[in-house]
């Protein structure tokens, strides 16, 4: 098979429908990450994205829809707090999990009484969701554990060859996930951290809470479980404070002839003279819009990437340094 990668026009929308149609797989731009995305309805459909991906099979799939789509009829109750939510921050990166009225197949949520929901701001997932009209399953378009994708280059690389269509929609601006949250409780929680955040989400509805699974529970967003986003060359990680030990590792890296770099905050660049370093940037902002497409050139480029732990916390920092904690395995 032929992997096209082709901008939204009125041909790769009829395409894309077509595939879809028939049970096939299309790739597509998200504002967050690219999706891999199936009819959400059918169980063969659903199945092949998991076996796409080799991702595990009690790990749930998100479902998207465009934003004229009637959210009602794919789920059983809607919490006051959760309309506020939605008119506030949709279409946009926040995933809301509601009780499942049962209408899409059972494989996307894995047998969990609940749906993830998304309705993403994207022109591009806008354009192809509402030319196919239906509910797409779609989790990030990357390997299961791989690092997540915002080009098409980056869907292409893990996929070529093996689905027929990447709707392409430039670099994703966001670039971590959707925030997930838990809209099946009295007030909201926060299931995975991403770019609308906790603080943005209480302002709206009055309070929110952040989910931590305690010791040896299963963890209610089970994609938390897993060790993710990891890129294929060597991995160290380090706070700032330890930055002597950190340059003595990239040392030793380089007279064992091999590339090592510092993956970590603009502010800390400047006592890297000399060191070879990728930028994070300043804000939490900034750094989710260059997390993954620096761990992707970081894994072509390097084979030790040295992260360090950024200092802030809070707001989209703690989307940033949950993804970054896990890709450089804690
Ligand atoms: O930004 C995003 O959310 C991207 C783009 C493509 O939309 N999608 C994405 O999907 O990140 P994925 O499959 O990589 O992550 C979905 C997350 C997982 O952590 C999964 O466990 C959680 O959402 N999830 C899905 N359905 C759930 C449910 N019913 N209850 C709790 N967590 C759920
Ligand atoms: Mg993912």
């Amino acid at each position: 098979m032929t992997t096209q990668v082709l901008g939204v026009s009125e041909r790769s929308l009829r395409l894309a429908k077509q595939y879809i149609d028939a049970g096939d797989v299309v790739a597509f731009h998200t504002e967050t990450v690219y999706g891999l995305g199936a009819d959400a309805r059918s169980d063969a459909a659903v199945k092949h994205i998991f076996e796409l991906k080799g991702r595990p099979q009690n790990n749930p799939l998100i479902v998207h829809v465009h934003r004229e789509f009637d959210i009602t009829s794919l789920v059983d109750f809607i919490p006051p707090y959760a309309e506020l939510l939605a008119k506030a921050y949709l279409p946009g990166p926040l995933t809301m999990v509601y009780p499942s009225s049962n209408k899409v197949s059972g494989l996307v949520s894995c047998g969990l009484n609940t749906l993830a929901v998304r309705v993403p701001s994207s022109e591009t997932a806008q354009a192809f969701l509402r030319a196919v009209d239906i509910p797409i399953a779609a989790p990030s378009a990357n390997l299961s554990k791989h690092i997540s994708p915002v080009t098409a280059q980056h869907v292409f690389e893990d996929f070529s060859g093996r689905i027929p269509l990447i709707l392409d929609g430039g670099k994703c601006e966001g670039g971590i996930e959707s925030t997930v949250l838990d809209c099946t409780g009295e007030t909201p929680l926060i299931l995975r951290a991403g770019l609308v955040t906790q603080e943005m989400i209480a302002s709206v509805a009055g309070s929110c809470g952040v989910y931590v699974p305690k010791e040896g529970e299963q963890p209610r967003s089970p994609g938390m479980a897993y060790k993710h986003y990891a890129p294929k060359c060597r991995t160290a990680f380090f706070s700032p404070e330890e930055l002597e030990r950190a340059k003595a590792l990239y040392l030793e890296e380089e007279e064992r002839g091999g590339v090592p770099c510092f993956f970590c905050e603009d502010a800390l660049i400047r006592s890297l003279d000399g060191f070879r370093a990728l930028d994070l940037g300043s804000s939490g902002e900034e750094m989710a819009n260059r997390l993954y497409e620096l761990l992707h050139r970081g894994e072509e480029e390097a084979t030790l990437l040295i992260g360090i732990c950024p200092k802030e916390r809070g707001g989209v920092y703690e989307g940033v340094l949950n993804r970054l904690t896990r890709a450089f395995g804690g």
